[in-house]
């Protein structure tokens, strides 16, 4: 059959990008193309030499798969080679699958499938012998992968020494390593903050982790590993079927995905299959489809593989976490401390089932460092309920039309001069709660679900409500009636009232929650809490310096120090005021009676050797009502001094703090 010269053109257009991408993705770790468009690309090269066989040739990309060790690795051949899987798009794929199954046993059973998510990670090869970590390799080829032995052996879900003593002599098992989403936001935002470089996705920053030469880099990410699958075992397989042997891995310390599952034919495939994509977007790791593996083992070798893949395993496909849209333009939005965050606005796109069209750049350094112009052509990633990110341009579609983004110098909102802190990657509004824009998020924390919980006031109510100037601080809202309420736009006499209704029932909350509500810089829920425990009452926590902040469970010295500025500013202890005034109230944390606790509002510091444990005598204290310091500053009242007292002593002596010896002490407790 002839070849028309138009497919000839394209298969080689094809194969060539193909080519490119490859080597992006699988040695330079840096794709440029989100999978799914890569998929497309395979997809369309594998149609044109399905239609046209004579068109395939050993190096057409769709015969191999991935790249080959950078230099630096050593190399290691596998001794089973480490195969890929087929992709099934549709539930029809799937069936088809079954149905080949089926057909190629000669069998109309219904056939046991094994269902396991298909993690968006790297594969990996551990070998075992008598049970001892000896060697971990990337798949690279398939035939050929990298030694990333002492890289994985800082992984800590991969056993060093396997459990117990029944395994065999060598034990090859095959998996994934990933890095968990919160594990993968936190890295990326402290390199965000240290003005580093950030990793595209989880999987992206997997591969960078474990093809690091120095192994103590590897050791502070956070990747972890689920296994699949097997390479050589000695004595054969470790049962007759897939489930089995994997639960044996369980038992010699291996980990297994914990949605692994049996389920039985296509049906049940389906079923798993839907029942993975409604609980994707809760999982702390990415996954991009399920795998289904035929469960009994001698099926799987009477189906056998075919060049690249099993015969008896699938991979059905999510849609992709990642698309290709244009940036139209980028807005800077004022936060609730002032921070300026650039806003990629853009082509609304349907990422995994949800419409894009915002998506966070978090600040300046960061468009810098990935050079992302207006105009661009981007990749953008929704993944959990993280904010959609533009990951990255994509540089070959750049026009010439594309703009360079500056921050503007002023705050967008209010025209108060921006400040850059030191140490830090972003740039702040310095209006403070002058600036609308401050307010009106301030009010918006306060009024949020874990704060005030305030039912009905929304955040298009408390931009109304601030625009007409109807309250500048959280105090005030306490002071709107039902006619200003309802006079509002999309608001009538029934929501007003209702909304009058809530912010009474609001004023009963708790310590945490109004601490919380204050919107205190890096003070969040559990360190309100710990705050609220620590300190029980407001006044004292008002008056508390740095040094005793910082005896509080999760608190440091950035975070005493935003505490402290907090309570310093005269504008906020008159809200807090006006808000205590205007009734709201909580029952405190300890309740304290004069009588019970004398020491209500003493601060003891104790230092030395003493007769009995300090955390004793510290809890004798505390029930008194007392708060133990660790350091001794102007607000202590007493130091407790045992023998051989060192600086706090001295210290404690300069500052004119009453010194206790041991008698003492025990005459404070007798009271
Ligand atoms: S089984 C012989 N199971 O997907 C079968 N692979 O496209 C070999 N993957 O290279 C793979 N989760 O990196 C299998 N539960 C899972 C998987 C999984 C992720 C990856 C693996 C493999 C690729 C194949």
């Amino acid at each position: 059959m002839t070849i028309p010269q138009k497919v000839h053109d394209r298969v080689a257009e094809l194969r060539e990008e193909i080519d490119y991408h490859n080597y992006q993705y699988y040695v330079l770790d840096h794709p440029q193309i989100p999978d799914s468009e890569y998929d497309k690309l395979m997809r369309e090269l594998q149609r044109f030499e399905r239609e046209y066989p004579d068109l395939v040739t050993p190096e057409s990309p769709t015969q191999r798969v991935g790249g080959k060790p950078l230099d630096g690795f050593d190399e290691v051949t596998h001794r089973v080679p480490m195969l890929s899987l087929d992709n099934a798009f549709s539930e029809e794929d799937m069936q088809e699958f079954d149905r080949r199954v089926r057909d190629r046993l000669k069998t109309t059973d219904t056939i046991q499938y094994t269902a396991e998510p298909k993690l968006d990670g790297l594969a990996i090869n551990i070998r075992y012998e008598k049970g001892v970590l000896v060697q971990a390799a990337t798949r690279g080829d398939g035939a050929t992968g990298e030694d990333v032995t002492q890289n994985v052996r800082t992984i800590s879900s991969v056993p060093l020494r396997l459990l117990g003593d029944d395994y065999p002599d060598v034990l090859e098992v095959r998996g994934e390593i990933y890095m968990p989403r919160a594990g993968f936001e936190a890295m990326n935002e402290r390199a965000r903050q240290a003005g580093e470089k950030t990793f595209a996705n989880p999987r992206n920053a997997a591969a960078g982790s474990l093809r690091q030469l120095d192994s103590k880099i590897t050791a502070t990410r956070p990747l972890a590993m689920f296994c699949y699958g097997f390479g050589e075992i000695s004595n054969g397989p470790l049962g007759d079927k897939q489930s089995v042997s994997m639960n044996k891995l369980t038992s010699w310390g291996l980990r297994i995905s914990p949605e692994l599952q049996v389920v039985e034919g296509a049906e049940g495939c389906i079923e798993y299959y839907r029942r993975m994509a409604d609980r994707r977007e809760s999982l702390d790791y990415d996954i991009d489809g399920v795998v289904f593996k035929v469960d009994n083992l001698d099926l799987q070798n009477e189906l056998g593989f075919v060049s690249r893949a099993p015969r008896w395993a699938i991979a059905q496909k999510f849609p992709a976490q990642e698309e290709i849209t244009k940036l139209l333009a980028i807005d800077v939005q004022v936060g609730r401390t002032g921070a300026l965050t650039p806003v990629a606005r853009l082509e609304p796109v349907n990422v995994a089932g949800v419409t894009v069209t915002n998506a966070t750049l978090h600040n300046e350094d960061e468009i810098r460092r990935k050079d992302i112009r207006i105009g661009d052509t981007v990749i953008i990633r929704r993944a959990g309920d993280v904010i959609p990110q533009v990951v990255q341009v994509v540089l070959n579609k750049r026009g010439d039309d594309v703009e360079k983004f500056e921050m503007p110098t002023a705050c967008p909102v209010c025209g108060s001069d921006v400040i850059r802190d030191e140490d830090e990657a972003v740039i702040r509004c310095s209006g403070g709660l002058y600036c609308p824009a401050q307010r009106k998020e301030a009010i918006k924390h306060f009024a949020a679900r874990r704060a005030l919980d305030i039912e009905g006031l929304g955040d298009k109510l408390v931009d109304q409500l601030v625009e007409r100037e109807l309250i500048s601080t959280p105090a005030d809202l306490f002071r709107l009636d039902v006619e200003t309420v309802a006079g509002l736009e999309r608001m009538g006499q029934k929501s007003a009232e209702n909304l009058i209704d809530a912010l009474k029932q609001s004023k009963k909350t708790t310590l945490s929650r109004f601490l919380f509500s204050l919107g205190i810089r890096e003070v969040g829920e559990a360190t309100a809490q710990a705050l609220a425990l620590y300190y029980g009452d407001i006044q004292t926590l008002e008056s508390a310096d740095t040094e005793s902040l910082q005896e509080v469970p999760d608190v440091g010295p950035i975070v005493a120090e935003h505490i402290v500025t907090f309570f310093n500013q005269g504008h906020n202890l008159e809200v807090i005021r006006q808000l205590i005034d205007a009734g709201v109230e909580w029952e405190s944390p300890k309740p304290k009676t004069e009588g019970e606790q004398p020491l209500v509002g003493k601060t003891v510091v104790l230092t030395g050797t003493l007769s009995r444990s300090r955390q004793e005598i510290k809890e004798e204290l505390q029930a008194l009502g007392a708060k133990v310091a660790g350091s001794v500053s102007s607000k202590t009242d007493f130091l407790v001094a045992g023998a051989d007292a060192g600086s706090k002593l001295t210290k404690a002596e300069k500052l004119g703090v009453e010194v206790l010896d041991e008698a003492g002490l025990n005459e404070l407790l007798s009271q």
